[in-house]
């Protein structure tokens, strides 16, 4: 007993190819693909998907599932459901939790808990240093045998730059990367929004962009001189793309992610959305917003991540300079990306898979992002021709917040398989499974 996935057009990230497909699926790997029309089976519970899009199901490097310890704003069963609503199959969940992940203990209560559920396979990161103090450094060797793919202390950057290059030290020596929260506090401290014309007209404190810059061009250089691979998260700044593609020029192991909403949005959005468009690193000025669109059209923003962040409403409802930073995104990260890039023809929607998936697993070795016999079977089917408006309220989140709340976006995951389990379906029956 399995399913068989009958028509839809599989986006391969390998190969560039979008062809119409045949997908059987039995227990939890693929069992074959083929083209449309050419595998005949019985038993099998059979899928008309004419007209959806077929894509290995998304790795999404940089959630906050907030468990242990908030799971008045998420757990890892509400967020992992909330994966699933938008195609993700994997997930890397940052460490400032209470207590941090910067335990074996820890890191290995949350895989436990994310099977346990099973709608999505969490990858921790590691915290780099104890309580994200930025004073000692974690345990790196047993963090990744307990299971942790990466080190952070995302949320805050790491100040020292000595500590951060005896990080990358260690982290070579494991054979994991880095992933930067890149934010120099003597620069960014009391800013709530992009220091610019907005900030300013609000008499609201800044955060400038070389707050973050600085870090990520001082990473740069310790990962040159340590041979580590650094991560640069959620890059927002001109001068930071510009920084970044300057280093790999130079052959560096720097790679980066660009979130939806630094790629879609700018500092104005807080004129009319207050605080649902408070994020750290902030929504920056047009000029940043385009240079990220330039930098991730080149490859020089590698991959999308959507620093899915969730607070409760009753946080995000605070004025800007009291309430937190974040906004939920998984569930809409998909439909946010096909509308802006795909649609638009920027994109392939094979180049948008490799974006989502194949490249973010590379980057952090995960397994997955491609659609193969033998693999694990996790897939995402989008239909292009769904037209909807986001309504933050219908998120399994808990996060209810968001500055595209009200956007009409194109091309919504409509199932979701994850190990060979439909854990998300709207289209076959009309349902939560
Ligand atoms: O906006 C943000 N929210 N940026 C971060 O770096 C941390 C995150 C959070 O944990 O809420
Ligand atoms: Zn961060």
């Amino acid at each position: 007993m399995g399913y068989l996935i009958r028509g839809a057009r599989l986006a391969d990230p390998r190969t560039g190819q979008t062809d119409a497909c045949d997908i059987l699926i039995e227990g939890d790997i693929f069992a074959q693909i083929a083209l449309a029309g050419s595998i005949d089976v019985a038993g099998h519970e059979v899928l008309e998907a004419d007209g959806l899009i077929a894509l290995p199901g998304l790795i999404d490097v940089h959630v906050h599932l907030r468990e242990p310890g908030f799971s008045h704003k998420e757990t890892i069963a509400t967020g992992t459901q909330a994966a699933a609503a938008g195609g993700f199959t994997q997930v890397c969940c940052m460490p400032n939790t209470s207590p941090v992940t910067d335990t074996p203990e820890v890191v290995r209560f949350i895989t436990h808990e994310a099977k346990r559920h099973g709608f999505a396979t969490v990858h921790p990161i590691a915290a780099m240093t104890y309580g994200l103090k930025g004073e000692a450094l974690t345990d790196f060797g047993a963090l990744k045998k307990a299971g942790a793919v990466a080190f952070s202390d995302d949320g805050r950057g790491l100040q020292s730059a000595g500590m951060m290059k005896r990080a990358l030290q260690l982290s070579r020596e494991q054979g994991m990367p880095i992933a930067v929260h890149a934010e120099d506090e003597t620069l960014s401290a009391g800013g709530h929004l992009h220091d610019g014309a907005v900030a300013h007209s609000l008499s609201i404190p800044g955060i400038p962009t070389e707050a973050e810059t600085t870090m990520i061009a001082r990473d740069i250089l310790l990962a040159q001189a340590t041979g580590a691979h650094v991560h640069m998260c959620h890059v927002s700044p001109e001068t930071a793309v510009a920084a970044i593609r300057e280093g790999k020029r130079r052959g560096v192991r720097v790679t980066a992610e660009v979130t939806p909403h630094h790629l879609l949005l700018t500092e104005e959005e807080a004129l009319t959305k207050g605080a649902a468009a408070k994020v750290n690193p902030p929504l920056r000025a047009a000029t940043d917003r385009r240079a990220c669109i330039e930098g991730f059209l080149d490859g020089t923003l590698d991959i999308v991540a959507t620093d899915h962040a969730p607070h409760t409403p009753e946080e995000k409802a605070r004025s800007i300079p009291e309430a937190p930073f974040g906004f939920t995104g998984i569930e809409i990260s998909l439909p946010l990306m096909y509308t802006a890039f795909v649609q638009s023809g920027l994109l392939s929607i094979a180049e948008l898979a490799a974006r989502m998936s194949w490249r973010p697993a590379q980057l952090f070795g995960l397994p997955g992002g491609f659609v193969a016999a033998g693999q694990s079977a996790d897939l995402t089917l989008l239909d292009p021709s769904e037209v909807r408006k986001v309504e933050p309220d219908s998120f399994r989140s808990l996060g209810k917040t968001t500055p595209f709340a009200g956007r009409k976006l194109t091309g919504w995951p409509v199932a979701t398989f994850y190990q060979g389990r439909l854990v998300y379906d709207r289209v076959y029956t009309q349902g939560e499974v």
